[in-house]
């Protein structure tokens, strides 16, 4: 590269780059996802030391972290807060770790990997082991005053607890850490702020961000932050050997950290801890970016030392980000089987966190006017796990000229029935008679959770409609070899196997049958009480609805929408001719004896190792457990996992059983 391009290219990058950290630190909006950010920043950083007499004097690579708000009192840190090096690959791990091990002149470095929290950088001094004062990271040199923000925090001590293995220090000790919001009370917080008509927040971090900083620490205290500590500066004398050390320290004097951090043998390890750590993300009650693999020596650490923004001892090798910018080319809309329109938005194709994204769902019309989303926009998405793609908000000054205001259409775009607002959504009124809702109610009732009937996907279920094999569930009980033959991709074998799956149906456990026929509010739970309750479908046929009311568990909107299924002539119709077929569920068997968590009621927090979140509330419940989301005093029992923060705690303080997994899976019999 030339000179006179690499100073067009240098004051290009800083510019944009300056303009991304307002955008990211004072307005909390950034319009670039952190990868490209970091691409950015590390080609300038790239072309500065290339070219040193060319870097800015204001250029972003002098500062450490982002610009400053006002209206918080300034404070110096203790020491500076340094950044880390983001990396993405894994051969730049593998350099970091050449470039140590050079430093060093040994074979082989021993490191701590630990998971990098994506929260908000915070330091808390301890004068004499009393909290003094505690501030945001800022610029690195100075924060911002949250003293008092802080102290609501319970993860928080004020006082540090003095172990007799770890005394607490005497003089000034400054402990760094990460303040989050967990992702259920992220999640509470934004329907609140949905319901009062306030902005919600776009992610976890922001949200934290909001929190750590409002003015008023009565806010802070009513949205349950927690706090990690990964880091210390400690009075002379009382410097740790080694990060490992660290930890054990400020885990003996009351901090929260995360247990799942490991001292690794070399860089292998190190590798495989960012690996398995990136399977378990979407397990945790809060949000990682990646691991911080640290040199875990300290007087390594300071031989190797720090360049002007980060330590050369450790690094961040990220995540796949989660969330990426694209656009939205058009905004279809889908019925569902309950009839239900939802605007879907057809995205030019991104990848996010290494799956290939071009929709995204927009829920329902109020979704959309609260986010304003038009086609031709420009718009952050986010894939999180197994969750459906969403679109987190629209980038407005990217909005092409003329873009309309999108409206759900007031004929169902299948049928072209009429469409009638219900609560929050738009619904085709059409019920059965409309072919999308058909065809959905047909693939839910052969759905695995329902009749599982193998080999009847979507496209056959399609197939059959369009044939008109099947007009109703209760025909696929009438169909022959014959039929089949006449479907495309259905050979002599396939017909076979879906004889016979469909075969295999005729006698299913009566909870099934029950979710199967997909009646409103009738899930797992319910069609699972309702089976246990009648044992039968005969006397649920006859049941009232002050009778389906009294059944513990089932509120007046499920019994009133039960009975009005089973009241309906077209719905006896077909449960008729399924019994015709020879369809029969079986009774349920009452469980002998009494259920081992009868009477309890469990909440669940950190992560399981074992079993899904699903679906230990289902093996909870089966053994007789009410499942609670939060600590109150009806709560008899905590199931904690690692990671587990605020909730353990307030079960701790109220003098709560907590068990971990293990002794979860013994009590109800299923180690
Ligand atoms: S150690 C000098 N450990 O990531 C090293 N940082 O860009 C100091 N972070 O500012 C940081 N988890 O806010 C460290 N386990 C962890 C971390 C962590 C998250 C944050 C921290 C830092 C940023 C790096």
């Amino acid at each position: 590269m030339s000179r006179a391009d690499a100073r067009r290219r240098i004051a290009e990058l800083s510019r944009e780059i300056a303009e991304h950290d307002h955008r990211y630190y004072a307005l909390n909006r950034p319009t670039i996802s952190d990868a490209e950010y970091d691409r950015r920043l590390r080609e300038l950083i790239e072309l500065e030391e290339r070219f040193p007499d060319l870097r800015l004097p204001d250029s972003p690579t002098l500062r450490v972290g982002g610009s400053l708000r006002t209206a918080f009192k300034k404070v110096p840190h203790v020491r500076p807060m340094l950044s880390l090096d983001s990396l993405m690959d894994e051969s730049e791990v593998r350099e970091f770790d050449a470039r140590v091990r050079k430093g060093l002149s040994v074979e082989r470095v021993t490191y701590m990997a630990e998971p990098k929290f994506d929260g908000l950088s915070v330091e808390i001094v301890y004068e004499d082991g009393v909290l003094a004062r505690a501030s945001t990271r800022g610029d690195g040199e100075v924060g911002e005053d949250i003293t008092e923000n802080v102290r609501t925090i319970r993860a928080v001590p004020l006082r540090l607890h003095s172990h007799r293995d770890r005394p607490a220090p005497q003089g000034i000790l400054s402990v760094r850490g990460e303040a989050l919001m967990p992702l259920p009370e992220f999640e509470a917080l934004n329907k609140r702020l949905i319901e009062q008509n306030d902005e919600p927040f776009a992610n976890a971090r922001n949200s934290a961000a909001g929190t750590v900083r409002q003015l008023d620490p009565r806010i802070t205290a009513s949205r349950r932050l927690d706090f990690f500590a990964y880091d210390l500066v400690a009075p002379p004398g009382s410097e740790p050997e080694t990060q490992h050390d660290v930890l054990e320290s400020l885990g003996a004097w009351g901090f929260h950290v995360d247990r799942s951090a490991r001292r690794c043998d070399g860089i292998d390890e190190g590798l495989r801890f960012h690996a398995e750590l990136l399977e378990r993300r979407d397990r945790l009650e809060f949000e990682i970016d990646g691991a911080v693999i640290k040199v875990d020596r300290r007087d390594a650490q300071e031989r190797l030392g720090a360049r002007s923004r980060s330590p050369r001892w450790a690094v961040a090798f990220k995540f796949p980000p989660r969330e990426e910018i694209t656009r939205i080319l058009d905004i279809a809309v889908q019925v569902g089987r309950t009839g239900k329109l939802t605007p879907v938005a057809l995205l030019q194709p991104v990848n996010v966190s290494g799956v290939t994204v071009s929709r995204a769902t927009l829920h329902n019309q109020d979704e959309v006017d609260r986010k304003d989303v038009r086609v031709g926009d420009t718009v952050r998405v986010r894939r999180a796990g197994d969750v459906i793609p969403e679109v987190v908000e629209v980038i407005q000054d990217k909005r092409p000229r003329g873009a309309e205001p999108f409206r759900l259409p007031s004929k169902c775009p299948v049928c072209g029935a009429r469409v009638e607002r219900q609560g929050a959504y738009h619904v085709c009124t059409n019920g059965l008679s409309c072919p999308a809702q058909l065809q959905g109610h047909i693939e839910h009732f052969v759905s695995r959770g329902a009749m599982d009937i193998a080999g009847l996907g979507g496209k056959t279920v399609q197939q059959l409609l369009v044939k008109e094999l099947v007009r109703n569930v209760a025909d696929i009980y009438r169909l022959t070899p014959e039929d089949l033959a006449g479907l495309e991709g259905f050979a002599e074998k396939s017909i076979d196997n879906l004889m016979q799956a469909i075969e295999k149906s005729r006698h299913p456990r009566l909870e099934r049958f029950l979710f199967a026929l997909g009646v409103e509010h009738v899930g797992g739970t319910v069609a699972r009480l309702l089976a246990e309750h009648y044992g039968g479908l005969a006397p649920l046929l006859e049941a009232s609805e002050e009778e389906l009311q009294g059944i513990k568990g089932i509120g007046p909107e499920v019994a009133s929408a039960v009975h009005r299924f089973f009241s309906s002539p077209d719905n006896r119709k077909v449960l008729e001719q399924l019994e015709l077929a020879g369809v029969r569920p079986v009774a349920e068997k009452k469980p002998r004896g009494p259920l081992p968590l009868a009477g309890e009621v469990v909440v669940f927090t950190g992560t399981l190792e074992t079993l899904s979140r699903p679906e230990a509330q289902r093996r909870a419940e089966a053994a007789g457990a009410t499942v609670a989301g939060s600590v109150s005093k009806k709560v008899t029992l905590v199931v904690a996992g690692p990671g587990a923060g605020s909730k353990r705690e307030e079960a701790e303080r109220q003098g709560i059983e907590v068990i971990d997994e293990e002794r979860f899976l013994k009590r109800i019999g299923q180690v």
